[in-house]
């Protein structure tokens, strides 16, 4: 698709992947984008700055201080803030861990800390550089914040090896900044009608006390998110979740496991899709004693009952509906438990990921999943946004639906 021609700052780091970026650049300027590069002093001796400066049509950026007084006031990293987008490919671990840290002692992790737009970077590194806690604490920093991810595949990388850690392909990075400028999104969910349950819900103690898991609500809202961006008519049932969602998606707030039932009973007779990343209680306490309030001296027995299944009940009578599930679990065999589940839920999907792992999952922005279909191979999505996580079950969930 020809673009409107967004101002993208291309930041090339040290890796032997930088190669690829001429691939990337001659792709962006293809596609119609004003491209900026701007290298790391490592970077220079994998790529050649004329092959850089000859595509893009710009000189390319890469000494902080080696100015020419006459051509640039010697702000180039803030003559590059009015960016519409800084990517970043390939993205070496050095690079990422100084970006997480605020470091900046080149030119483009000083632009970077000036620029307010949308930040993408695309790691590339061995394998066990990429799997190494110190590297994706970073990694998961940076997401925190809103850095978008493109991450590494899987396949032979150049040292030799085999593993996790090969750029991504420039071609998937290209799709990725088209989606992020709200240039290629297809619309392939357009008057779907789909129901997304997020958030955990909290069972009453007392009057002021309550059971309750840490859910935020951020996996669902992506969910519902990437479908009202998809077309769908999207519905949202939302869990004592904090986070705002856009204006078009229509959102029913709830507190209890009970009213979250009573709430996705009213609206998946009108849904095609039910999206269940809702945390809900297992267990609420008996109503006689959720009421008044519990004396600190006052020794108490809390009697709890079963919850309804939700999301069992939904999909032994889906009559025609895809029913997607969520399974967090813990420990060994989790993917396992999770197929048995979705076996004995008759759900049509479930989305597994691992809660033993600290890095993502709860309360973070990162999520790895792994997607199961009943008469499927396992679809593994490795470390990434949950926005991304929300787009690969679309996926799936698009290419089921009749
Ligand atoms: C041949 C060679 C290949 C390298 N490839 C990578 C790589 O793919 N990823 C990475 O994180 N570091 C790689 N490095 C290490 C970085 O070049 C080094 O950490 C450098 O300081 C990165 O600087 P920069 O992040 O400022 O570009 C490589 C080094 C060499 C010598």
């Amino acid at each position: 698709m020809e673009s409107s021609g967004n101002k993208i700052v291309l930041g090339v780091t040290g890796s032997i992947a930088a190669t690829k970026s001429v691939e990337l650049l001659r792709l962006l300027r293809r596609a119609g984008h004003d491209v900026h590069v701007v290298m790391t002093p490592a970077a220079g001796h994998f790529v050649g700055e004329a092959a850089m400066a000859a595509l893009s049509g710009h000189p390319v950026a890469a000494e902080q201080f080696d100015f020419d007084a006459d051509a640039s006031p010697g702000f180039t990293h803030i003559d590059l803030s009015d960016s519409d987008l800084l990517v970043i490919a390939p993205a070496t671990a050095n690079t990422i861990g100084k970006m997480a840290a605020g470091i900046a002692d080149n030119l483009l992790l000083t632009a970077y800390l000036a620029m307010e737009c949308p930040v993408v970077i695309c790691p590339a590194m061995n394998q066990r550089m990429w799997n190494h806690p110190a590297v994706s604490d970073n990694v998961g920093r940076l997401v925190e914040r809103g850095t978008i991810l493109v991450p590494p595949e899987r396949g032979g990388l150049a040292c030799g090896e085999e593993g996790i850690g090969r750029l991504a392909e420039p071609r998937v990075i290209l799709e990725r900044i088209q989606d992020l400028l709200g240039e290629s999104r297809e619309r392939d969910l357009e008057g779907v009608r789909v129901l997304v349950s997020a958030g955990g819900t909290r069972e009453p103690i007392d009057a002021v006390r309550f059971i309750t898991n840490r859910s935020s609500g951020r996996m669902g809202v992506s969910v519902a998110e990437a479908a009202h961006a998809r077309g769908a008519l999207v519905t949202l049932v939302a869990a004592n979740c904090s986070l705002p969602v856009s204006p078009g998606v229509n959102r029913v707030d709830v507190t209890t496991a009970d009213e979250l039932r009573q709430a996705l009973e009213t609206a998946f007779d009108d849904c095609d899709v039910l999206v269940m990343t809702a945390a809900v209680s297992d267990y609420k306490v008996s109503v006689e004693e959720a009421t008044g309030k519990i004396r600190s001296n006052e020794r108490k027995y809390l009697h709890l009952v079963q919850s309804a299944d939700i999301v069992s009940a939904l999909g032994s009578n889906s009559n025609g509906r895809m029913v997607v599930g969520f399974a967090a679990e813990y420990g060994e065999d989790g993917i396992g438990r999770a197929r048995r589940k979705m076996r004995e839920k008759n759900l049509d999907m479930m989305v597994f990921n691992d809660i033993s792992r600290k890095d993502i999952g709860f309360e973070t922005g990162s999520n790895e999943i792994t997607i199961l279909l009943p008469d499927d191979d396992d679809y593994f999505v490795s470390r990434t946004s949950k926005l991304e996580c929300a787009h690969e079950i679309l996926d799936k969930v698009t290419s089921r639906l009749t």
